[in-house]
């Protein structure tokens, strides 16, 4: 049985992600994990609508023990999975606001914002890359953030989102050098998917012209057209939504 993973699918582009895997066929089963799926609007309309294709899976990126927990229970389940899509991320929380400048960085922050973007995405690939096929054509996407570009960097400011997504480029592009020496199909990459209207992006969509804020749905679609374009010779590799790629 073919499945595909996406972890913060409660999320506004986790979930229309799940939406549009639920749509095609290419996964007999889709696993939504977020760390409380059945406090999910979103989640729990979708899996009404597909009890028999939709498994939801609580866990907790920055948790490995929740991780190791939410493995095996899936293991137990799935034969294979063939896609991960990694959605979990965080640009605000309480005290963790995106810094303008210096004086505003906070340690405590930078922590929070590492454990849940950096740790998260490389704890979720040790404990599920376990699970992905070792032979057929396999997908294991970060989504990360071009503001998470090095190169690309020249306004500064935002800190903790910047420096930690940097670290998940590198946690993506180690990861594509180590798993594809076991799975020979795998594809690793790291996708930007634009700016979305989630709840993530909301504070700071002022200066976005509209035909540049896409909607969850939207980017869904496109995000998903770049996984499936990927061949053998994007392993390790960062696109944006368009498919084009990002420096890194
Ligand atoms: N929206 C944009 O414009 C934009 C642009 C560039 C990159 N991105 C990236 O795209 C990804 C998705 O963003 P989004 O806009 O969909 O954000 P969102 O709506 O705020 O969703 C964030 C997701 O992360 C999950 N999450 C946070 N902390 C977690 C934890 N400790 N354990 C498990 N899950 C956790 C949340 O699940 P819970 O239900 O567990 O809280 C939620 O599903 C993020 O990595 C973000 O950095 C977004």
């Amino acid at each position: 049985m073919s499945a595909a993973l996406v972890v913060g699918a409660s999320g506004g582009i986790g979930s229309a992600i799940v939406a549009g895997l639920l749509a095609r066929d290419a996964h007999e089963v889709v696993v939504a994990a977020c760390r409380e799926p059945a406090a999910s609007e979103a989640l729990t309309k979708l899996a009404n609508a597909h009890p028999q294709r939709l498994l939801t899976l609580a866990l907790d990126v920055t948790d490995p023990a929740s991780l190791a927990d939410a493995a095996a229970r899936l293991a137990g389940r799935v034969n294979t999975l063939t896609m991960i899509i990694n959605c979990a991320g965080v640009l605000q929380a309480g005290a963790l606001q995106p810094e303008r400048r210096l004086s505003e960085v906070d340690a405590a922050a930078l922590v929070e914002s590492f454990r849940v973007n950096a740790l998260g995405a490389l704890l979720v690939a040790q404990a599920f890359a376990p699970l992905l096929d070792r032979e057929a054509r396999s997908v294991l996407a970060n989504l990360s953030a071009r503001v998470g570009s090095i190169g690309d960097n020249r306004l500064g400011g935002w800190y903790a989102y910047r420096a930690s997504k940097a670290a998940q480029n590198m946690f993506t592009r180690n990861l594509a050098i180590e798993l594809a020496r076991r799975h020979r199909g795998l594809i690793c990459v790291a996708l930007h998917p634009g700016t979305v209207d989630t709840g993530l992006s909301r504070p700071f969509q002022a200066r976005v012209p509209p035909e540049r804020l896409f909607t969850p749905a939207r980017a869904a679609r496109q995000l998903l057209g770049v996984i499936d374009a990927l061949g053998p010779g994007d392993n390790g590799g960062f696109f944006a939504w368009d498919g084009s790629p990002v420096p890194w």
